[in-house]
């Protein structure tokens, strides 16, 4: 008999949650028991998992005895004020939260691109920020065949990265616009819809955002290449949940668009899509409630002899979010890495 494992989700009822919760029953994740996680707000609400509901409880340090894993996605305060209790109660927690990412202890894991920085853990392991994962995708296996030296990117990101709450927010501000009346905003600093600005995370003393700065940050610790330089400019746009990037890449010598492309069609998580006839590209309403990341616009950099650009789209939600944990989930369950948590982190 295989061994099943007791996991919880925190954040069960957020635009994440929910499709951990999808993927957990699509993907027939090994389960003995399955507990949801949310704020005291959502005490009463029941989720579906496989055709039964599931009531959801309020997370608080006592919610993990018994659990073997925790998909958290509840924001960087509750994973800080979580964590470690789950931790200590001998839970590995893969956190989809900012707050531990850069942790030196705290591997940082793109199962595709770093599998191995999952072996060695003290019970957090955490999913990388959104952007950086669909980047990651895309250009770590042209890295691998030839080092990259700079990544300029730009990005055109949906509201999901916001939560659900934003998700909700952009569909209204669309009809009142559409309706006459002036759109409301309480998630967004801005109105979203029929509009874009750039991204809302706090500023920095270079005028970098959060955002970028993650981008910047975590491709580096997940490619274990701290010299390439990388810079980006992360923009919001009224899109529900699948983010777009423009990403110009910079190597020693030329890399054939060619080459480019036969790597990257045969690249895991990673789907070519280019129909140059048709001026066919990926779109975000192909990528939405898909698993690859659908790459195209492979082109020589006109600009510089050593350059590359490629645009590419990917769902926020599932491979930015929710499926990189699950995948994570099931490299630690495959290869016997799930084991107990040897120390609290000390973060
Ligand atoms: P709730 O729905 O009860 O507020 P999203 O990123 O889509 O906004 O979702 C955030 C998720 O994090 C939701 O499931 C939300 O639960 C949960 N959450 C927010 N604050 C807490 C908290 N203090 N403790 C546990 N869960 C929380």
């Amino acid at each position: 008999m295989p061994k099943s494992y007791s996991v919880a989700i925190l954040g069960a009822t957020g635009a994440v949650g929910r499709e951990l919760l999808a993927l957990l029953e699509t993907r027939n994740f090994p389960l003995a028991q399955l507990k949801l996680l949310a704020s005291p707000r959502s005490a009463g609400v029941m989720l579906p998992f496989k055709g039964e509901p599931i009531p959801v409880e309020p997370a608080d340090t006592q919610s993990f005895q018994g659990i073997d894993l925790v998909l958290a996605s509840a924001g960087g305060s509750t994973s800080k004020a979580l964590a470690p209790a789950a931790v200590a109660a001998g839970a590995v927690v893969i956190d989809n939260s900012s707050a531990f990412r850069m942790h030196p202890e705290v591997p940082l894991v793109v199962p595709e691109v770093n599998p191995h920085a999952a072996a060695i853990h003290q019970g957090i392991i955490a999913n990388p920020n959104c952007t950086t994962i669909l980047m990651s995708l895309a250009t770590y296996p042209l890295h691998r065949i030839q080092p990259i030296r700079r990544i300029v990117a730009a990005t055109y990101q949906s509201a999901s990265g916001a939560g659900a709450q934003a998700m909700e927010e952009v569909k209204l501000q669309t009809q009142d616009i559409l309706a006459g009346k002036s759109p409301q905003t309480e998630i967004f600093p801005y109105p979203l819809a029929f509009n874009l600005f750039p991204h809302n995370s706090p500023l920095n003393e270079f005028g970098y955002c959060e955002e970028e700065m993650k981008m910047v940050n975590e491709t580096r610790k997940i490619f274990d290449s701290p010299e390439i330089r990388i810079t980006a400019t992360c923009v919001r746009v009224p899109v529900l949940r699948a983010h777009s990037e423009a990403i110009n890449l910079e190597f020693d010598t030329p890399f054939s668009p060619d080459l480019a492309r036969e790597v990257l069609a045969q690249a895991p998580g990673v789907e070519l899509v280019e129909d140059w006839q048709a001026n066919y590209f990926p779109m975000p309403i192909d990528a939405t409630g898909r698993d690859p990341v659908l790459v195209g616009r492979i082109r020589q950099d006109l600009s510089h002899p050593c350059g590359l650009d490629l645009w590419l789209c990917g769902d926020q939600i599932r491979k930015g979010a929710a499926l990189n944990a699950v995948q994570i989930a099931e490299l630690l369950v495959e290869n016997h890495w799930l084991k107990p948590a040897i120390a609290t982190l000390n973060a």
